[in-house]
Formats: C-alpha cells, structure tokens, sequence
C-alpha cells in the first residue's frame, strides 16, 4: 500500500486528477463525505486529505509515503525528502511587495511582514540585508495597508491582491509550482512502487502539456 498525502483544496483536487488520470483511481474519495482517508486496496492506494502547510511533516515522517506540496513549503520548512516532480501547475511566485510609492531607506531597518519567515530571512541574507520579521497567519497584504510593515514577502499569483489594496509587487524571490515529494526510506523500501506511480504521472503530465 502506497500512502498519499494530499493538500485539501484546488491543488490536491487537481494533483488527484493526474494521479486518476495516470491510473491510480479511487472512487471512495468521489463520495460526498466528511471521511478523511480513501483506499483502493486493488490499487494498493491509499489517499488522504491534509491541510496543505502539513504534507511535508507527513512525508518527512513517513506517516505518507508521498505527497504533493507546493514550493513554498518545501522551501520554507526545508523537510528531508525527495523531491520527485514538478506538476507543472499550482505555478505562483514568491515576490516582495509593498505600498504604491514605497521606497526603501538603507538607514531604516526594513519591517517585513510574512507568513514565510525562513523564505524571507534566507532572501534578505543573500541580499546582506538586517531585517525586522513580523510574523503573520494570513492576511499579509494588510500589514503595509496599517503600517504595520514596510513590505510583504508573499505569494502572487494573479497579482489581483495586492492591486486590489493598492500594493505593487517590487522583486520575485522565487518561482513556485506543485511538487511530488516522497519519505527517503519509503523510497527505497517500496522504490518499484513509487517509481512506477512517479514514471506514470510524469506521462500523464506529458500528454496534458
Ligand atoms: C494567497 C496569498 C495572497 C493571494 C494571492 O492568499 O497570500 O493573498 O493568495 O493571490 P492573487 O495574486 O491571485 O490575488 P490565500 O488565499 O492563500 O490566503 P491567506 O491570506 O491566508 O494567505
């Protein structure tokens, strides 16, 4: 049995079509229910919902064999797993965005906002940069609206967000997109299976594009 984490919400919705699509269906997760976990035994499946910012400790703990998480969390919480694919989809970016008209001032040490502290700390240390962090759940765009930060280090996806509140994107600190992560022993204990899941996707993903 392989044990699949996915991300509640569009992306595991769409990441739950290819895996379908590539031949590993699962008709109990289709039913209008509140359960959690969904197996094709045939298959040897095994689905699971979780909240998105959490496949990561699933795969990293083994508790999912594998799991499709965004770049952003990969990046922000760094799990030691394998990083199989990319789906291609869920494609964003992780920008820097402030008020219209902001300018930096060397002097000042820049408040930014984020709910991504290690993306933001790693990207100012490139740059030599001396920040202040103001953490935040959700929300972000707020934070330079009530002058609460300077900037925002967030993710953009349509950019309406931030036009909407009157905010401009200044730099892309990275690009983002949906990937197939798996457990490092789960990989070499059931290796002939994950590979063949993996291989599977990549081709459907192939014909799709
Ligand atoms: C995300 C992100 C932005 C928005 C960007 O928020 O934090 O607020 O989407 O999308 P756009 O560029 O298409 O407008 P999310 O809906 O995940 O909620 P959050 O406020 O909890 O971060």
């Amino acid at each position: 049995m392989i044990n699949i984490a996915l991300p509640k919400g569009r992306l595991g919705s769409r990441a739950l079509e290819v895996f379908e699509k590539a031949g590993y269906t699962c008709p109990s997760i289709h039913e209008n229910n509140r359960k959690l976990v969904f197996e094709n035994t045939e298959l040897g499946v095994r689905y699971f919902w979780v909240k998105p910012s959490d496949v990561a400790i699933y795969v990293e703990r083994g508790a999912a064999d594998i799991g499709v998480a965004g770049k952003d969390i990969l990046l922000e919480y760094s799990p030691d797993v394998y990083e199989l694919l990319d789906f291609g989809f869920g494609k964003c970016r992780m920008a820097v965005a402030a008020k219209k008209g902001f300018e930096y001032d060397p002097l000042r040490q820049l408040r930014v906002a984020t709910k991504f502290v290690n993306i933001a700390k790693n990207y100012y240390r490139s740059k030599s940069m001396d920040i202040d962090i103001i953490k935040l759940n959700g929300s972000i765009e707020l934070a330079p609206i009530l002058g609460l930060s300077d900037v925002i280090v967030d993710i953009v996806e349509t950019g309406t967000t931030l036009l909407e509140n009157d905010l401009e994107p200044i730099e892309t600190v990275v690009q983002i997109s949906a990937r197939l992560v798996a457990n490092k022993s789960s990989f070499k204990f059931k290796n002939e299976e994950i590979n063949a899941l993996a291989k599977a996707l990549s081709a459907q993903l192939d014909k799709e594009n």
